[in-house]
């Protein structure tokens, strides 16, 4: 792993399971790699490992009592939850889980947990029948949605003698992953740090006359949360932009376009790329004929507008034979049957996975700032929970990074 420039830092906080033995190879691995680690150790936790073991592990104070006098003196439990840059949970039991999910603060792990304003990365571990109960499937539904990240469990054997889903995450796994939410947003230390990534976004405007057009309600800001996020991932990055009112994100290449033909060109023109990503609502017709003066009510009723197709960008830049991005990524803007029509498109357009949303008035997504996206690809279809379109991005680009880089995940 390759350390930022500014000293990163983790809260780590044990819950009492067996697996807590790993989160010992965890900080050693953490310190290592030059990452800071403050420990806190839950009452339950402090019956695996010792404060002892954790303390001299990490070279720093370990935290165990919300109510401690001293504690709360040399740093207080608001300040501990927001001192380090990324919070750890490891392991993550079913109750600190619940404790979490339901916004409970009744000793120090959950207090922090709550308080905290930085993004938290969860490694449950616990009995496979606790893990499949619906208490803890709906605690987990809640907490993905509130933001949470997790890792694992995995499926094997227990320490109780069962075998399921309840094993935690691997020390190198959680390191891993920890050294992905470094990586990320560090620019020249990004994931798509070298990778170069045309996005195209917004609506297209098809002239009917000089002041007249057929448009579309795409807002461009899920195209744009996606260039921005790209950006942050330390990739060169193309915006392809119809006609929206939002400024140009920083350190982004943006070519203003009008019609789809006009994205087409800009499009031709910024390959070869790594990812080509088609956030655009592309008009899907175009009126056939070019009228050069304003079209004025002549007596004889409304004219009659013949429409023709426009070109299909995404499909062109999918069926290359000369430099095919590696990874080309569409859209599915859909009222019903998601997922069947999503799949269709998948296949006619020859891109190698589609974005599909539910576009229907009642989901508020478009112009909206939150997006519920299912991620369609050849091999099966994975529903993401409602998210900012930030968030939606950020994951966005954080899976093609990894489908880029063969890191299927
Ligand atoms: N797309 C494109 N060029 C076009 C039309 C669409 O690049 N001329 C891209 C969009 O950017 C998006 C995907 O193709 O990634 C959407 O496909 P499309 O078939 O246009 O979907 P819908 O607009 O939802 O159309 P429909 O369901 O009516 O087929």
């Amino acid at each position: 792993m390759t350390a930022p420039t500014k000293t990163p830092s983790v809260l780590l906080i044990v819950g009492g399971g067996i697996a807590a033995y790993k989160s010992l190879e965890l900080i050693r691995l953490l310190r290592g790699a030059e990452i800071g680690v403050r420990t806190v150790l839950t009452e339950a936790g402090s019956r695996f490992v010792t404060p002892l073991s954790l303390a001299a592990l990490s070279g720093e104070k370990v935290f165990q009592d919300l109510f401690s006098l001293t504690d709360e003196t040399e740093m207080g439990h608001i300040e501990l939850s927001r001192s380090a840059d990324l919070v750890v949970v490891a392991p993550a039991t079913a109750d600190l889980l619940a404790k979490a999910a339901h916004g409970l603060a009744n000793d120090l792990a959950s207090t922090l947990l709550l308080a905290s304003d930085k993004p938290i990365l969860a490694a449950p571990a616990m009995n496979v029948r606790m893990w499949e109960h619906p208490a803890t499937r709906r605690n987990h539904a809640q907490l993905a949605t509130d933001g949470m990240k997790f890792i694992g469990p995995h499926e094997g054997p227990m320490a109780c003698g069962e075998f399921g889903f309840g094993r935690m995450a691997e020390a190198t796994e959680i390191f891993d992953a920890i050294g992905r939410f470094f990586a990320r947003g560090s620019g020249q230390n990004g994931v798509l740090a070298g990778k170069r990534v045309v996005i195209t976004a917004g609506p297209t405007h098809e002239p009917i006359d000089p002041v007249r057009f057929i448009a579309n309600r795409s807002s461009g800001k899920q195209g744009y949360a996606i260039a921005r996020a790209a950006h942050a991932a330390g990739a060169e990055v193309v915006l392809v932009s119809g006609p929206v009112d939002l400024p140009s994100p920083e350190g982004v290449h943006v070519l203003r376009v009008e019609s789809a033909r006009d994205m087409a060109a800009a499009v031709e023109d910024s390959l070869p790329c790594d990812i080509f990503i088609a956030a655009a609502a592309v008009a899907d017709w175009r009126v056939a004929r070019d009228h050069g003066e304003k079209i004025k009510k002549d007596g004889k009723g409304p004219p009659a507008l013949k429409l023709v197709e426009n070109p299909d960008i995404l499909a062109e830049v999918s069926r290359r034979d000369r430099n095919r991005p590696a990874l080309v990524v569409g859209f599915a803007a859909e009222t019903e049957k998601l997922v069947e029509h999503a799949r269709q498109k998948l296949a006619r357009k020859g891109c190698d996975l589609i974005v599909a949303n539910d576009v229907s008035a009642s989901a508020g997504v478009m112009g909206g700032d939150e997006n519920t996206m299912v991620i369609v690809t050849p091999e099966g279809e994975t529903a993401w929970p409602k998210l900012s379109k930030d968030a939606a991005a950020a994951r966005l680009i954080e899976l093609t990074a990894s489908l880029l880089l063969g890191e299927r995940r």
